[in-house]
């Protein structure tokens, strides 16, 4: 029997922390940090995350402004949109809320974002100093597993790591992360041949390969710590699933998270750390 690490509980005290935090700076400072957010379109999963978003906003006392607009804009109109927030002095994180829809370059528009306000740690700048250990805005969910990883204690040195899935916004970051901490890290992927073999001598697993229930109970070394990143809607029962079978791989693991209430809510909650740590920057200049 697994202990279930809860995302939600741990990002919930990590919250009130920070809610004194900003209560000491926004008095120090004058002003709150701030927050913007630019949703485009109506996509159900990206509405959702965008009112966690602002929910924990308020729960940590940062300002949020969230400019809503039709997938209709233009890609012009959101770089013009992202240009007036990197001018504007009062503004110190901005997201764009992933994906944009399909006549857009996401990558132009993210690549836009001042690199010192990209609370997202996607701008090429913020990826490089990752990978070269310069300091840097460290994008949420690899930081979150991380996090999830401390608050047990874990002690990552010298474990083996596998990370499934080699995306830039999870797989790719936080197997960077694992190896800084001096985990031995493996990384598989969609061409990856005999993975269970591979996954099954894990200390630590990572599944973030987007399909519901991917690892079962054969791909999992008794006793490994699973963390499971994915956000999969089960369409028999329209619930939210992760990617890894969790009534199976439970009974092995020795810590294991879930979907919902896992990963997602210290996503959420490192946005808030970045966000602070942006305005602290912005501020002190
Ligand atoms: N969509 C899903 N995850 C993310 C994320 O971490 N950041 C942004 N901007 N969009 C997302």
């Amino acid at each position: 029997m697994a202990t279930i690490i809860s995302g939600k509980e741990l990002a919930k005290s990590k919250k009130v922390q920070m809610a004194e935090e900003v209560k000491k700076y926004t008095a120090k400072y004058g002003r709150a940090p701030h927050l913007a957010v630019i949703l485009v379109g109506e996509d159900p999963g990206s509405v959702s995350y965008v009112k966690g978003k602002e929910k924990a906003c308020i729960e940590v006392g940062i300002t949020n402004t969230t400019i809503r607009k039709p997938d209709t804009i233009s890609e012009e109109e959101v770089l013009e949109i992202v240009e007036a927030l990197n001018n504007d002095e009062g503004v110190d994180g901005i997201l764009v809320q992933l994906p944009l829809p399909k006549h857009m370059r996401s990558e132009k528009v993210i690549q836009a974002i001042r690199k010192d306000k990209d609370v997202d740690g996607f701008h090429f700048s913020n990826v490089a100093s990752l990978y070269l250990k310069q300091p840097g805005i460290v994008s949420c969910t690899p930081k979150g597993i991380i996090e999830i990883l401390d608050s047990i204690s874990y002690p990552i040195e010298g474990k083996r790591a596998v990370v499934i899935g080699r995306s830039n916004i999870v797989g790719m970051p936080v197997s960077k992360l694992l190896l800084d901490r001096n985990a031995t890290v493996t990384i598989c992927h969609s061409r990856t041949q005999n993975i269970a073999e591979i996954t099954s001598q894990a200390d630590i697993l990572v599944a973030a390969v987007g399909k519901p229930r991917f690892v079962t109970a054969d791909m999992v070394k008794e006793g490994a710590v699973v963390i499971d990143v994915g956000v999969n809607r089960d369409l028999t029962t329209n619930k939210l699933c992760g990617d890894v079978h969790f009534a199976e791989v439970e009974p092995k693991a020795s810590y294991i998270t879930k979907v919902p209430g896992g990963v997602g809510p210290m996503t959420i909650c490192c946005l808030m750390e970045n966000t602070i740590e942006c305005y602290l920057k912005h501020i002190k200049e």
